[in-house]
């Protein structure tokens, strides 16, 4: 499938096209509102970002088309992960751009400096570009040299052992790793972490000293993954390996969510379905995906397309970072059907990008609940759908898995899950999903 490449920017672009132009122009207050073990969590389009674009300059359709093919990378990514390979396959020419649409702030160091980070909840890792480091994103990066905290990790350090193939360089441990398209060379290092109120004393994350492509987020990535080395290993005494999110709409004007740290204060009320592990891929959030109703009726899906195998990496998992709901194949195919003909058989059908069940006249669209083991998420509207306020066109935001990829993962992307509250409780393996307004 040959697809439009455009640089990120413009992607950027689309979300602020959704937006009503006085908003734009509005500047609302963008005051830190992190406190105890709660941190804010901003769209990366958000007034307060400071990787929003300048302009929009590309229409919706095109930056859509751009959006479905920046979430293709994303899925070849995870399918990556859960193939076990450590280099992702790009095809020659093609660039690709992963970009974090969540980003939340951290402070590293002593004194601290803040990071505004990317939130993934399918990688382990955290690391930041470093000063000095060769093709990192020009904006911010940590100056080491300036933290009277900070320390390289010697290659006989226990944490050397935790990162894949390490080498040694001047008694420092440094390591190689991919991410989307990005190579990355990195230092193993320490420094004081802190979240909202917590300092980490002695984290542990990877200094950027050289970067290729165009994947590595800004100024970094923070991983919720639960395998070695994650913030959950690392701060296991602090936060019992607990966490929630409510990821704002990026429709709204405040775009502010948060990130909730540790068992205190996290919801009563909410649902639960258990979280199942992938020895392969302990880092990735599965679940059990039984069936899906559209409006009142539960469509026929071949159970093969849900099954959990941890050989092929087969199941559902929820993610942070893609953008738009994937189904494989006969599942997505069936979902699509039954909207079809519950918005109405006889409107004409276009598609756009990847999406292919859009309408140029308004319609009136189902809820669709997604059943899980013991727990059934009923998504409005809003989450099922993507409107351009510009041309009047409408798609249901979900897709197929890719078949090029032999993808045999289905996703709950972020789309699906903002204003809910997602709730990882590791201990107790489980996830729990509330509906929550955090726009
Ligand atoms: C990373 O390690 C190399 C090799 O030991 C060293 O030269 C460099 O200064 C280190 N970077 C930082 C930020 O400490
Ligand atoms: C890691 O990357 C650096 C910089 O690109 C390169 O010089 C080095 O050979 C790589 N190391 C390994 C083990 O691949
Ligand atoms: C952090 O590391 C330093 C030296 O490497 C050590 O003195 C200190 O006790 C450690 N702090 C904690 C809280 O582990
Ligand atoms: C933004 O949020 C504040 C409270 O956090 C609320 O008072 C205000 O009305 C919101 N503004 C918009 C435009 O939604
Ligand atoms: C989910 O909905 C289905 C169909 O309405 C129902 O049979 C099932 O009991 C519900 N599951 C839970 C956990 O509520």
């Amino acid at each position: 499938m040959e697809t439009l490449q455009l640089p990120l920017s413009i992607l950027l672009s689309f979300l602020l096209l959704l937006l009503p132009t006085s908003s734009i122009a509005q500047n609302p207050k963008c005051s830190v509102q992190d406190q105890g073990s709660t941190l804010e969590v901003l769209h990366i389009y958000s007034p307060c970002s400071p990787f929003r674009p300048p302009t929009p300059s590309l229409s919706w359709e095109e930056s859509v088309l751009q959006m479905q093919q920046e979430d293709q990378a994303r899925l070849q990514f995870l399918s990556s992960l859960v193939a076990g390979k450590s280099v992702v396959p790009v095809a020659s020419g093609r660039q690709i751009i992963q970009s974090p649409t969540y980003i939340l702030r951290a402070k590293i160091g002593t004194p601290p400096q803040t990071m505004l980070m990317a939130m993934d909840t399918s990688n382990d890792a955290a690391w930041v570009p470093c000063s000095g480091c060769v093709g990192c994103p020009s904006s911010a990066a940590f100056a080491s040299a300036k933290s009277t905290t900070y320390k390289n990790l010697p290659c006989k350090s226990p944490q050397c052992s935790q990162v894949s193939k390490p080498t040694c360089g001047g008694g420092a441990c440094l390591f190689n790793m991919t991410y989307g398209s990005s190579s990355i060379a990195a230092n193993l290092s320490q420094d004081t972490l802190t979240l909202a109120s917590d300092p980490i004393p002695n984290y542990t994350f990877g200094c950027i000293q050289k970067a290729s492509g165009s994947s590595v987020p800004p100024q970094g990535l923070l991983g919720l993954g639960r395998g070695p080395l994650s913030l959950l290993s690392q701060t296991q005494n602090l936060y019992k390996s607990t966490f929630s999110y409510c990821l704002p709409s990026f429709k709204s004007l405040n775009f502010s969510g948060s990130l909730r740290l540790g068992p205190v204060g996290q919801p009563q009320r909410i649902k639960f379905t258990p979280l199942l592990k992938n020895p392969r891929r302990s880092s990735l959030y599965y679940v059990n995906l039984i069936a899906i109703r559209v409006g009142r009726r539960t469509v026929d899906i071949p159970p093969s397309a849900f099954a959990f195998n941890p050989t092929t990496g087969s199941g559902t998992i929820f993610d942070s970072g893609t953008v738009f709901t994937r189904l494989v194949q006969p599942a997505y195919i069936a979902v699509r059907n039954e909207f079809r003909r519950r918005v109405g058989p006889k409107l004409t059908v276009t598609s756009l990008g990847g999406f292919d069940t859009c309408y140029s006249a308004p319609i009136v669209a189902p809820a669709m609940t997604f059943m899980f083991s013991g727990m059934n998420v009923t998504f409005p509207p809003e989450n099922l759908l993507i409107h351009s306020t510009a041309s009047s066109i409408t798609c249901l935001a979900m897709a197929a898995s890719p078949g090029d990829l032999n993808s045999v993962l289905n996703v709950i992307a972020n789309m699906q899950q903002q204003n809910h509250r997602v709730l990882y409780d590791v201990p107790n393996s489980r996830l729990g999903v509330a509906r929550e307004l955090c726009t």
